[in-house]
């Protein structure tokens, strides 16, 4: 089946729409999708989300899980033809892990095999961008970049992007813990657009800070120096907080994560609820039990 990755960002959300370099790498959790043959309309089913409905082509009547459909079904010229899309998501909703790029990945690449298509990863690449401009509304482009390549990168954002694939040395392993709580990551792009033009000097030094901490994670990987990459994910996310994006639960999950001995933690992705990362070279398991007994779900990952 056609796949779309997810993803965690180890470095720079939210100052990565504002020019700041990141640093992402997909996980593997995965959405998949299939088109089958169908003759009566488009129909889109998500068993995960309860989804079988026909898809609606009025905007107007549209919910948020068939825009990106009919978006791509539009720009690829195939509102007229019927099918059943079919998308398998491994990943949870909303919980910061790029799952509304990976489902556009997902859908594009089932359509394009489906349909002969022949669109390159950079075609695909393109319209998962476009859909992510219209769940988000002013994306940098990092999400549906790692769900279409797969791959750990480093991204700025500009037209074009620039995207730098990342070798790692040796894997990393991280813990991922989720908060349970929707992370609306438009919302949280908007807190701090809204932030930014109350404070613009504060906010660009913020964005400016999380870049140079970026760029020193960048070496520190290459290095493997894990005791510094730890120390720079807990000062991204002390620039995090600065920003008014972190929330008390991924706070608990932060501390938990810390006092059983991860090197560094910090929200991941949107925030405001959705999930945060863990650096756990070689204790992982006592961190992803410290993090369940709060009540919480956790899972390793391993990157690179
Ligand atoms: C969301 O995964 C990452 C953000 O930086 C938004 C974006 O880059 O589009 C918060």
């Amino acid at each position: 089946m056609a796949a779309g990755h997810g993803k965690i960002i180890l470095f720079g959300e939210h100052a990565v729409v504002y020019g700041s370099r990141a640093i992402a790498a997909p996980v593997p959790l995965a959405v998949r999708a299939r088109v089958v043959e169908e003759d009566d309309g488009v129909w889109l089913v998500v068993p995960r989300w309860g989804v079988e409905q026909r898809l609606r082509m009025d905007p107007s009547k549209q919910r948020s899980f068939e825009v990106p459909a009919a978006l791509i079904l539009n720009e690829l010229g195939l509102t007229d033809r019927s099918m059943r899309i079919e998308v398998f998501s491994e990943m949870p909703r909303a919980m910061g892990l790029g799952g509304s790029a990976a489902v556009a990945v997902a859908i594009i690449r089932a359509l394009d095999r489906h349909f002969e298509l022949g669109l390159s990863d950079d075609a695909v690449n393109a319209l998962a961008y476009q859909c992510e401009c219209v769940a988000h509304g002013t994306p940098s482009g990092i999400d549906n970049t790692v769900a279409t390549f797969g791959r750990p990168l480093v991204y700025r954002k500009g037209d074009p992007p620039q995207i730098d694939p990342l070798e790692l040395p040796k894997p990393i392993n991280f813990v991922i813990g989720m908060t349970g709580i929707e992370s609306l990551t438009a919302k949280m792009v908007a807190r701090v657009r809204d932030g930014r033009k109350r404070n613009p000097d504060v906010y660009d030094t913020m964005f400016k800070g999380i870049d140079a901490v970026s760029g020193q994670a960048l070496e520190a990987i290459r290095r493997y120096d894990l005791e510094r990459l730890g120390e720079l994910m807990n000062v991204c996310q002390g620039l995090l907080n600065g920003l008014g994006v972190s929330s008390w639960e991924l706070e608990e999950l932060i501390q938990i994560s810390r006092e059983n001995g991860a090197l560094g933690a910090k929200l991941t992705g949107g925030g405001g609820g959705g999930s945060m990362i863990a650096l756990c070279p070689d204790n992982a398991g006592q961190v992803v039990a410290g993090i369940q007994e709060a009540g919480y779900q956790a899972m390793e990952v391993r990157i690179g």
